[in-house]
């Protein structure tokens, strides 16, 4: 007897940085989002918060200069984001730097390889921009973000103890910088060590 084994299409993934996003996106960035949130997962909410308050969160993303927004897809749909935060124009002294922030993907999306593609999207658009430093912050119990993080080449610099209140329990969290290469002017070692 011939058993036939159905084969699986390969999953297509993609992050892309986006400046507007569909009707079909922001639905499907809600139910991620909450399913990250219900989930437990670093997003800095702790309870589900509906399609029509997280559409209007990604609405309001969208329309801060400083903030830049990638979406990790799976088979077309969107199914984590994560933010890159530039300084604000008033802060010369740390124009420098980027942070990333908000970084999630919906379980049902996890192990593709989406949040390493985001992370990495985003660390090329910050050196892009001319950044020298990427900081990160993340809840010590976040254990495959911190893996993560440090497969990247992140150095943990510090931990603050009262990071975050979950679930009625105070969670300390972990402090991680990477410096980025932009490819021109200075390498990075000697912009920092030099004196301007
Ligand atoms: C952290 C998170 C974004 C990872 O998303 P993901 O798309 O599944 O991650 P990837 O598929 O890119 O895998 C990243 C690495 O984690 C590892 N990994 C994935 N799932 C894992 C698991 N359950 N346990 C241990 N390691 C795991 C992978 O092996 C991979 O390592 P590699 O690239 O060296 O092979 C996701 O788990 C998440 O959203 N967690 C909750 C939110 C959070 O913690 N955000 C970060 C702080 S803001």
């Amino acid at each position: 007897m011939n058993a036939s084994v159905a084969v699986q299409p390969p999953r297509q993934i993609g992050v892309e940085r986006v400046e507007r996003l569909s009707d079909a996106d922001l639905a499907d960035l809600a139910e991620a989002t909450d399913a990250a949130i219900i989930e437990g997962g670093g997003f800095g909410w702790v309870e589900p918060q509906g399609r029509a308050a997280l559409e209007r969160h990604f609405r309001g993303v969208l329309l801060v200069p400083e903030r830049e927004l990638f979406v990790a897809r799976l088979d077309g749909h969107a199914v984590g984001s994560a933010l890159l935060v530039r300084p604000p124009r008033n802060n010369e002294a740390q124009a420098f730097a980027a942070t990333l922030t908000h970084a999630y993907v919906a379980p049902y999306a996890r192990g593709f390889g989406l949040a390493r593609l985001m992370v990495t999207k985003a660390e090329e658009r910050a050196a892009a921009l001319g950044h020298r430093v990427i900081n990160l912050d993340v809840r010590e119990t976040q254990a495959t973000a911190i893996a993560l993080f440090q497969a990247l080449g992140y150095q943990h610099w510090g931990t603050h103890p009262f990071y975050a209140r979950v679930g009625g329990q105070t969670v300390a969290g972990l402090y991680y910088t990477k410096t980025l290469e932009p490819g021109r002017g200075r390498s990075t070692g000697a912009l920092i060590d030099g004196a301007d």
